[in-house]
């Protein structure tokens, strides 16, 4: 296993120019430099300071909406303020030469913001609201004004939540099948910015590394996937591409 190195930014140049189809597993940590919160790796971080189960899972909802919507507006104020850092814009420019497809655990829309064309969202986005009943469909695209509870303009009985998974949800099926696919038929599979503790998306580099792909992880911090990689780069996401990207163009 490699670690970061001086060469190390070369060789993953280098990886990257050579793969024939590559997947790339986003995570927090690919928006930290923007100024976003991780959710489980500092004090700081949304898990160290409030209780997951009470701010995103349905019952927790079910229990308060109002304490769910106000910490879900609060985010999205975090968010709207937040720019793409060198991860998003070097990963973009990536995609538009290179056969990457772009796998994320974020909701934060950043990727897009930077010019990704095509990435999928796992955990859903969290400027999207849908009804919270199930048998509605209903789904709009959040309004900046809209800081209060929301009922449901179509079947006018159930609350507005945000468009996110949360926890004891299932993930959308087709996202779920489209990353399944991508990630047992690439040769190059980079996971950054992620603690490659939440499952099902923490189980994707494994499927790509049966299938024989190359596994790079860059994280300033260890995780269960590191003795899996082939390489690890230790050092923060948006200070690799930034010397990464010039070697590229
Ligand atoms: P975590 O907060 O669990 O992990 C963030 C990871 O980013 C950690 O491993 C950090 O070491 C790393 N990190 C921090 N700063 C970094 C930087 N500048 N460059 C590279 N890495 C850095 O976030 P996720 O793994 O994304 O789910 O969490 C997965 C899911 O758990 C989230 O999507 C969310 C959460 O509960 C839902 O909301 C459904």
């Amino acid at each position: 296993m490699l670690n970061s190195s001086e060469k190390i930014i070369p060789q993953l140049a280098a990886q990257l120019l050579s793969a024939q189809r590559i997947v790339v597993m986003t995570g927090a940590g690919v928006s930290a430099e923007s100024g976003i919160s991780t959710f489980r790796d500092s004090e700081d971080s949304y898990w160290s300071q409030f209780d997951p189960m009470t701010l995103a899972s349905l019952d927790g909802f079910s229990d308060n909406p109002q304490r769910v919507w106000h910490w879900y507006q609060w985010r999205r104020q975090q968010i709207a303020l937040a720019r793409p850092n060198p991860a998003h814009v070097g990963l973009a420019q990536l995609q538009r030469r290179l056969p990457l497809y772009l796998i994320t655990q974020n909701v934060d829309g950043l990727h897009q913001q930077a010019g990704s064309q095509q990435v999928c969202e796992l955990h859903g986005n969290i400027f999207i609201n849908q009804c919270v009943s199930v048998s509605c469909n209903y789904r709009e695209q959040h309004q900046d004004n809209a800081s209060d509870l929301i009922t449901c303009p179509q079947c006018q009985q159930a609350y507005l939540r945000p468009g996110v998974v949360w926890f004891g949800e299932c993930l959308a099926a087709e996202r779920l099948e489209a990353a399944d696919l991508a990630s047992r038929d690439c040769d190059l599979f980079l996971s950054m910015g992620t603690s490659a503790a939440v499952y099902p998306a923490a189980g994707f580099a494994a499927l790509a590394k049966q299938s024989g792909a190359q596994i790079i992880e860059i994280n300033p911090a260890a995780t269960p996937l590191s003795e899996h990689a082939d390489w690890v780069i230790r050092a923060p996401v948006g200070s690799v591409f930034e010397r990464l990207m010039p070697l590229l163009s």
